[in-house]
Protein backbone atom coordinates (compact mmCIF):
# COMPACT_ATOMS: atom_id res chain seq x y z
CA UNK A 1 0.00 0.00 0.00
CA UNK A 2 1.58 3.27 -1.14
CA UNK A 3 1.35 6.32 1.61
CA UNK A 4 1.49 8.77 -1.90
CA UNK A 5 4.69 10.49 -2.90
CA UNK A 6 7.21 12.60 -1.00
CA UNK A 7 9.21 15.17 -3.04
CA UNK A 8 12.32 15.68 -0.99
CA UNK A 9 15.01 18.44 -1.49
CA UNK A 10 18.14 18.24 -0.01
CA UNK A 11 17.96 14.49 -0.95
CA UNK A 12 21.79 13.13 -1.91
CA UNK A 13 23.30 13.78 1.75
CA UNK A 14 22.68 14.16 5.08
CA UNK A 15 19.23 15.09 6.97
CA UNK A 16 17.29 14.69 3.37
CA UNK A 17 18.47 12.15 2.97
CA UNK A 18 17.76 10.30 6.34
CA UNK A 19 14.66 11.69 5.43
CA UNK A 20 14.27 9.85 2.00
CA UNK A 21 15.16 6.40 4.08
CA UNK A 22 12.46 7.12 6.67
CA UNK A 23 9.56 7.66 4.41
CA UNK A 24 10.59 4.87 2.25
CA UNK A 25 10.18 2.54 5.21
CA UNK A 26 6.92 4.31 6.31
CA UNK A 27 5.49 2.97 2.75
CA UNK A 28 6.58 6.58 0.75
CA UNK A 29 7.10 6.71 -2.83
CA UNK A 30 9.97 9.14 -3.67
CA UNK A 31 11.21 12.06 -5.83
CA UNK A 32 14.68 12.72 -4.42
CA UNK A 33 16.01 16.23 -5.31
CA UNK A 34 19.33 17.73 -5.78
CA UNK A 35 22.29 18.25 -7.72
CA UNK A 36 24.76 15.19 -7.47
CA UNK A 37 22.81 12.73 -9.96
CA UNK A 38 24.70 9.62 -9.11
CA UNK A 39 24.41 9.97 -5.43
CA UNK A 40 20.71 10.38 -5.72
CA UNK A 41 20.52 7.47 -8.17
CA UNK A 42 22.78 4.89 -6.22
CA UNK A 43 20.09 6.16 -3.19
CA UNK A 44 17.13 5.71 -5.39
CA UNK A 45 18.40 2.02 -6.29
CA UNK A 46 19.32 1.07 -2.31
CA UNK A 47 15.71 2.35 -1.16
CA UNK A 48 13.61 0.76 -3.96
CA UNK A 49 15.30 -2.24 -3.68
CA UNK A 50 15.19 -2.39 0.58
CA UNK A 51 11.40 -1.24 0.48
CA UNK A 52 9.69 -1.91 -2.28
CA UNK A 53 8.63 1.45 -3.38
CA UNK A 54 9.09 3.58 -6.44
CA UNK A 55 12.40 5.82 -5.65
CA UNK A 56 12.74 8.37 -8.82
CA UNK A 57 15.35 10.74 -8.58
CA UNK A 58 15.44 14.21 -9.94
CA UNK A 59 18.97 16.62 -10.38
CA UNK A 60 18.25 19.98 -10.34
CA UNK A 61 20.24 23.07 -8.81
CA UNK A 62 17.50 24.41 -7.16
CA UNK A 63 19.22 27.88 -7.73
CA UNK A 64 18.57 27.76 -11.44
CA UNK A 65 15.46 29.69 -12.70
CA UNK A 66 14.82 26.52 -15.07
CA UNK A 67 16.10 23.58 -12.64
CA UNK A 68 13.98 25.39 -10.42
CA UNK A 69 10.60 25.26 -12.64
CA UNK A 70 11.12 21.64 -13.34
CA UNK A 71 10.46 20.80 -9.46
CA UNK A 72 7.58 23.52 -9.55
CA UNK A 73 6.53 21.94 -12.29
CA UNK A 74 6.52 18.27 -10.93
CA UNK A 75 4.78 19.25 -7.43
CA UNK A 76 1.88 21.01 -10.18
CA UNK A 77 1.30 18.18 -11.84
CA UNK A 78 1.83 15.16 -10.56
CA UNK A 79 -0.69 14.44 -8.45
CA UNK A 80 0.25 11.36 -6.11
CA UNK A 81 2.51 13.88 -4.64
CA UNK A 82 1.07 14.15 -0.67
CA UNK A 83 4.48 15.28 1.05
CA UNK A 84 6.85 18.19 0.81
CA UNK A 85 9.70 17.92 2.59
CA UNK A 86 12.06 20.93 2.45
CA UNK A 87 15.80 20.16 3.48
CA UNK A 88 17.97 21.51 0.60
CA UNK A 89 20.44 24.33 2.49
CA UNK A 90 23.50 25.57 3.33
CA UNK A 91 25.16 27.16 6.23
CA UNK A 92 28.07 29.65 6.54
CA UNK A 93 31.67 29.27 7.75
CA UNK A 94 31.54 32.64 10.42
CA UNK A 95 30.18 35.21 10.61
CA UNK A 96 28.46 38.43 8.31
CA UNK A 97 31.44 39.86 8.73
CA UNK A 98 33.79 37.50 7.61
CA UNK A 99 31.54 36.64 5.00
CA UNK A 100 31.53 37.36 1.10
CA UNK A 101 28.19 38.93 1.04
CA UNK A 102 27.65 37.36 -2.51
CA UNK A 103 27.88 34.12 -1.32
CA UNK A 104 25.63 34.95 1.18
CA UNK A 105 22.79 36.06 -1.15
CA UNK A 106 23.31 32.65 -2.55
CA UNK A 107 22.37 31.53 0.71
CA UNK A 108 19.52 33.54 0.66
CA UNK A 109 18.31 32.25 -2.28
CA UNK A 110 18.84 28.54 -1.81
CA UNK A 111 17.38 28.74 2.02
CA UNK A 112 14.91 31.43 1.63
CA UNK A 113 13.16 32.15 -1.86
CA UNK A 114 13.66 28.29 -3.65
CA UNK A 115 12.08 26.76 -0.19
CA UNK A 116 9.25 29.67 -0.22
CA UNK A 117 8.63 28.89 -3.86
CA UNK A 118 8.36 25.40 -3.21
CA UNK A 119 6.34 25.71 -0.24
CA UNK A 120 3.81 28.31 -2.01
CA UNK A 121 3.76 26.04 -5.08
CA UNK A 122 2.88 22.93 -2.81
CA UNK A 123 0.34 24.83 -0.64
CA UNK A 124 -1.78 25.47 -3.97
CA UNK A 125 -1.90 22.47 -4.94
CA UNK A 126 -2.29 20.52 -1.48
CA UNK A 127 -5.36 23.32 -0.39
CA UNK A 128 -7.10 22.27 -3.22
CA UNK A 129 -7.77 18.61 -2.97
CA UNK A 130 -7.54 19.24 -0.16
CA UNK A 131 -4.80 16.96 1.72
CA UNK A 132 -0.82 17.34 2.23
CA UNK A 133 2.02 18.30 4.23
CA UNK A 134 4.73 20.35 4.14
CA UNK A 135 7.75 19.89 6.10
CA UNK A 136 10.23 22.74 6.27
CA UNK A 137 13.97 22.35 8.06
CA UNK A 138 14.62 25.37 10.07
CA UNK A 139 17.27 26.07 12.79
CA UNK A 140 17.29 26.35 16.44
CA UNK A 141 19.10 29.41 15.67
CA UNK A 142 16.22 30.90 14.58
CA UNK A 143 15.28 31.65 18.56
CA UNK A 144 18.69 32.96 19.36
CA UNK A 145 19.69 34.72 16.20
CA UNK A 146 22.71 36.89 18.21
CA UNK A 147 25.07 33.73 18.33
CA UNK A 148 25.45 32.71 15.01
CA UNK A 149 25.38 33.92 10.95
CA UNK A 150 23.23 36.75 10.55
CA UNK A 151 22.46 35.89 7.27
CA UNK A 152 21.89 32.33 8.05
CA UNK A 153 19.23 33.10 11.32
CA UNK A 154 17.14 34.86 9.46
CA UNK A 155 17.01 32.55 6.36
CA UNK A 156 16.01 30.05 9.16
CA UNK A 157 13.71 32.92 11.23
CA UNK A 158 12.09 33.15 7.58
CA UNK A 159 11.22 29.23 7.30
CA UNK A 160 9.88 29.26 11.11
CA UNK A 161 7.62 32.31 10.37
CA UNK A 162 6.26 31.33 7.08
CA UNK A 163 5.55 27.77 8.73
CA UNK A 164 3.48 28.82 11.41
CA UNK A 165 1.95 31.76 9.46
CA UNK A 166 1.06 29.14 6.89
CA UNK A 167 -0.11 26.38 9.46
CA UNK A 168 -2.98 28.83 10.60
CA UNK A 169 -4.03 29.43 6.77
CA UNK A 170 -3.71 26.07 5.80
CA UNK A 171 -5.05 24.13 8.52
CA UNK A 172 -8.54 24.83 7.06
CA UNK A 173 -8.00 23.22 4.24
CA UNK A 174 -6.73 20.39 5.68
CA UNK A 175 -2.93 20.66 5.25
CA UNK A 176 -0.53 20.04 7.77
CA UNK A 177 2.75 22.12 8.02
CA UNK A 178 6.18 21.55 10.96
CA UNK A 179 8.74 23.56 10.97
CA UNK A 180 11.64 21.31 12.43
CA UNK A 181 14.25 23.27 14.25
CA UNK A 182 17.40 21.13 14.73
CA UNK A 183 20.25 22.24 16.25
CA UNK A 184 23.84 20.81 15.60
CA UNK A 185 23.55 17.74 13.59
CA UNK A 186 26.38 15.39 12.19
CA UNK A 187 26.13 16.10 8.68
CA UNK A 188 27.98 17.28 5.55
CA UNK A 189 26.90 20.66 6.26
CA UNK A 190 29.78 21.37 8.26
CA UNK A 191 32.70 20.36 5.58
CA UNK A 192 30.85 21.52 3.13
CA UNK A 193 30.89 25.63 4.84
CA UNK A 194 34.28 24.42 5.49
CA UNK A 195 34.12 23.72 9.37
CA UNK A 196 36.11 21.63 11.61
CA UNK A 197 32.99 19.85 13.35
CA UNK A 198 35.21 18.80 16.02
CA UNK A 199 35.14 22.46 17.60
CA UNK A 200 31.78 21.79 18.37
CA UNK A 201 31.43 19.94 21.61
CA UNK A 202 29.80 16.08 21.03
CA UNK A 203 27.19 17.01 23.53
CA UNK A 204 25.80 19.95 21.46
CA UNK A 205 25.81 17.15 18.08
CA UNK A 206 23.13 15.01 17.22
CA UNK A 207 22.70 12.35 14.90
CA UNK A 208 21.20 12.81 11.56
CA UNK A 209 18.80 9.44 12.12
CA UNK A 210 17.88 10.80 15.71
CA UNK A 211 16.79 14.16 14.49
CA UNK A 212 14.89 12.61 11.64
CA UNK A 213 12.90 10.30 14.09
CA UNK A 214 12.54 12.69 16.25
CA UNK A 215 11.25 15.19 13.65
CA UNK A 216 8.64 12.42 12.36
CA UNK A 217 7.84 11.80 16.07
CA UNK A 218 6.59 15.18 16.14
CA UNK A 219 4.79 15.33 13.10
CA UNK A 220 2.73 12.14 14.41
CA UNK A 221 2.06 14.38 17.09
CA UNK A 222 0.99 16.89 14.89
CA UNK A 223 3.31 19.27 15.84
CA UNK A 224 3.20 22.12 13.98
CA UNK A 225 7.04 23.52 15.42
CA UNK A 226 9.50 20.49 16.76
CA UNK A 227 12.39 20.95 18.56
CA UNK A 228 14.07 18.31 18.70
CA UNK A 229 16.47 18.58 21.60
CA UNK A 230 13.49 20.28 23.82
CA UNK A 231 12.81 17.86 26.37
CA UNK A 232 10.45 20.78 28.50
CA UNK A 233 8.04 21.67 26.16
CA UNK A 234 6.53 24.23 28.83
CA UNK A 235 9.25 26.50 27.65
CA UNK A 236 8.68 26.56 23.89
CA UNK A 237 5.27 26.93 25.15
CA UNK A 238 5.76 29.60 27.36
CA UNK A 239 7.52 31.72 24.85
CA UNK A 240 4.79 31.60 22.42
CA UNK A 241 2.19 32.35 24.96
CA UNK A 242 4.27 35.31 25.39
CA UNK A 243 4.63 36.32 22.26
CA UNK A 244 0.90 35.94 21.47
CA UNK A 245 -0.07 37.97 24.53
CA UNK A 246 1.42 41.06 22.85
CA UNK A 247 -1.13 40.73 19.79
CA UNK A 248 -3.56 43.63 21.32
CA UNK A 249 -0.44 45.88 21.88
CA UNK A 250 1.40 45.82 18.85
CA UNK A 251 -1.25 48.06 16.03
CA UNK A 252 -2.55 51.14 18.18
CA UNK A 253 -3.27 54.56 16.47
CA UNK A 254 -0.82 56.49 18.99
CA UNK A 255 2.60 56.00 19.53
CA UNK A 256 3.32 54.57 23.03
CA UNK A 257 4.11 57.43 25.17
CA UNK A 258 7.65 56.92 25.59
CA UNK A 259 8.52 57.70 21.78
CA UNK A 260 5.65 60.71 21.34
CA UNK A 261 8.37 63.90 21.17
CA UNK A 262 8.42 66.32 24.12
CA UNK A 263 6.81 69.02 21.45
CA UNK A 264 3.52 66.59 20.94
CA UNK A 265 3.23 65.78 24.74
CA UNK A 266 3.47 69.96 25.09
CA UNK A 267 0.56 70.46 22.39
CA UNK A 268 -1.30 68.14 23.10
CA UNK A 269 -1.90 69.40 26.96
CA UNK A 270 -1.76 72.85 25.73
CA UNK A 271 -4.81 72.05 23.57
CA UNK A 272 -6.35 70.10 26.78
CA UNK A 273 -6.14 73.00 29.03
CA UNK A 274 -7.77 75.31 26.41
CA UNK A 275 -10.41 72.76 25.90
CA UNK A 276 -10.88 72.92 29.70
CA UNK A 277 -10.49 76.66 30.10
CA UNK A 278 -13.72 76.82 27.71
N1 LIG B 1 23.40 19.95 10.10
C1 LIG B 1 23.02 20.86 10.99
O1 LIG B 1 23.66 21.07 12.04
C2 LIG B 1 21.75 21.62 10.75
C3 LIG B 1 21.15 22.27 11.85
C4 LIG B 1 19.98 22.98 11.65
C5 LIG B 1 19.42 23.04 10.40
N2 LIG B 1 20.02 22.38 9.34
C6 LIG B 1 19.39 22.51 8.02
O2 LIG B 1 19.10 21.20 7.54
C7 LIG B 1 19.01 21.26 6.11
C8 LIG B 1 19.78 20.08 5.53
O3 LIG B 1 21.15 20.27 5.79
P1 LIG B 1 22.13 19.06 6.17
O4 LIG B 1 22.67 19.33 7.51
O5 LIG B 1 21.49 17.76 5.90
O6 LIG B 1 23.34 19.37 5.16
P2 LIG B 1 23.92 18.60 3.91
O7 LIG B 1 24.26 17.19 4.27
O8 LIG B 1 24.99 19.47 3.39
O9 LIG B 1 22.69 18.54 2.89
C9 LIG B 1 22.34 19.64 2.10
C10 LIG B 1 21.53 19.13 0.92
O10 LIG B 1 21.15 20.24 0.12
C11 LIG B 1 21.47 19.97 -1.23
N3 LIG B 1 21.75 21.20 -1.93
C12 LIG B 1 22.69 22.15 -1.62
N4 LIG B 1 22.68 23.12 -2.56
C13 LIG B 1 21.71 22.80 -3.45
C14 LIG B 1 21.23 23.40 -4.65
N5 LIG B 1 21.73 24.55 -5.11
N6 LIG B 1 20.25 22.78 -5.33
C15 LIG B 1 19.74 21.60 -4.89
N7 LIG B 1 20.15 21.00 -3.76
C16 LIG B 1 21.13 21.58 -3.07
C17 LIG B 1 22.71 19.07 -1.16
O11 LIG B 1 22.82 18.22 -2.30
P3 LIG B 1 23.73 18.46 -3.60
O12 LIG B 1 25.05 18.97 -3.14
O13 LIG B 1 23.78 17.10 -4.22
O14 LIG B 1 22.97 19.43 -4.42
C18 LIG B 1 22.34 18.19 0.05
O15 LIG B 1 21.53 17.12 -0.38
C19 LIG B 1 19.55 22.64 5.70
O16 LIG B 1 18.46 23.49 5.41
C20 LIG B 1 20.27 23.12 6.95
O17 LIG B 1 20.28 24.53 7.02
C21 LIG B 1 21.17 21.67 9.50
Amino acid sequence: MTQGTALITGASSGIGAVYAERLARRGHDLIVVARDFDRLKSLASRLSGDHGVVVTPLNADLTSAADLERVLAKLRDDAEISLLVNCAGIGPNGPLLGSDPNGLSKMVQLNVDVLHSLTATAAHVFARRPNGAIVNIASVVALMPERFNATYVATKAFVLALTQALSAELEPHGVRVQAVLPGFTRTEIFDRAGIDISVIPADMMMDAGEMVDAALAGFDRGEVVTIPSLADVELWTRMESARKSLGPYLSLRHPAPRYRSAAIVAAKSHLEENVHER
